[in-house]
């Protein structure tokens, strides 16, 4: 059988497929984006598809492939990036990585919200530009964790994470939103709110759901508005739940007091960009689930999804859609 790698994977990975002896594999063998007319030529009557968030995963790519297409195993636990309904309609297979990369991503996520609210990469500039004069009683103040009040939009895998990690800075209250309660809340004291008193009543509002259709644009002007002045916002899910012109708005004009962001839109966010000339702004490149670790074992995951996709067997982590 064939099998298109849409990127260079980390070796566990390819080794599991070499080993397993089931395909021949076909790789872009580098560490940028496969260009979209290299993705269609590498995919053509392809029995299996393993690729990245990076890679828009539409009709065309599904038409390119042809009726061997038997399974998709994607990098990632976002799937945003894949039209499911077409993929359904074709009976395919979709394997993805939930679960191994939850801490990595949450360790993330508790380290962009400190350096943001602490003012870490300001302070680091100063060291280096000579701005640091003395110790100053009123440079470089931030806000704290302790007695504050934590607001996590989608408490799933990674938004519980966050909870738990965050709850022992001597967090008072931590709300939650998303579409229904959860029982597993009760850990870290999660109270169930709607979306407005979570995004008015808390001092760091960290973003972990999903993209959707009903999350697309969801933190825009009107949440904005609504947040406290004093308070900080953070997303690790994907860029489009935000509206970055909104949040550019908020950010600049003192309407919120900063942001962290590990995605933006587009990927990589351009060098011009406006978000990238305020200093309540930090930027990381989507870089949640990086460690050697756990991007070892997403490519093993990964690979284990597509063989079994192939051979028509249990997968380790099938999305069920
Ligand atoms: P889960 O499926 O466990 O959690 C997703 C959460 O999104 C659920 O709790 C769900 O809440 C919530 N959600 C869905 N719709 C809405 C809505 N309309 N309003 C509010 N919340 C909603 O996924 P994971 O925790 O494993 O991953 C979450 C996301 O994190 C991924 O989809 C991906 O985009 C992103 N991610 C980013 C990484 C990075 O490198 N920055 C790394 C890994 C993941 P409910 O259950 O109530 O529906
Ligand atoms: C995912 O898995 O969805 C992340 O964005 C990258 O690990």
């Amino acid at each position: 059988m064939k099998v298109f790698i849409t990127r260079r994977i980390p070796q566990e990975g390819m080794k599991i497929l070499s080993q397993a002896g089931v395909c021949k594999v076909s790789l872009w063998d580098s560490d940028e984006t496969v260009p979209r007319a290299e993705l269609l030529k590498g995919v053509a009557g392809a029995h299996g598809l393993l690729c990245l968030l990076s890679d828009k995963i539409d009709t065309e790519v599904l038409d390119a492939a042809g009726p061997n297409l038997k399974v998709i195993s994607t990098l990632s636990v976002g799937f945003d990036h894949m039209a499911m309904d077409e993929i359904k309609k074709r009976g395919v297979r979709v394997g993805y990585t939930p679960d191994v990369l939850t801490d990595a991503t949450a360790e993330l996520t508790v380290a962009l919200l400190l350096a943001t609210a602490r003012r870490l990469p300001e302070g680091v500039v100063e060291v280096k530009n000579g701005g640091w004069s003395t110790w100053k009683p009123l440079w470089l103040c931030g806000y704290g964790l302790s007695g504050s009040t934590v607001g996590v939009i989608g408490l799933g895998r990674i938004g519980m994470a966050i909870a738990r990690r965050l709850k022992p800075f001597g967090v008072k209250r931590l709300l939650y939103s998303g579409r229904t309660a959860k029982s597993y809340a009760a850990e870290v004291e999660g109270e169930y709110v709607p979306l407005d008193t979570l995004v008015s009543e808390s001092d760091f509002v960290v973003v972990s759901c999903a993209l959707t259709p009903e999350t697309q644009g969801l933190c825009n002007k009107d949440f904005f508005i609504k947040m406290k002045n004093t308070a900080v916002f953070i997303n690790t899910s994907r860029g489009a739940v935000v509206n970055q012109e909104d949040l550019y708005q908020a950010l600049s004009s003192g309407q919120i007091a900063c942001a962290g962001l590990d995605v933006t839109t587009p990927e990589p966010l351009p060098t011009d960009h406006p978000l990238l000339t305020l200093n309540n702004c930090v930027v990381l490149p989507h870089i949640g689930s990086a460690t050697y670790s756990t991007r070892g074992i997403m490519a093993e995951l990964s690979a284990n999804n597509l063989l079994a996709g192939l051979q028509g067997t249990d997968m380790p982590s099938e999305l069920k859609f």
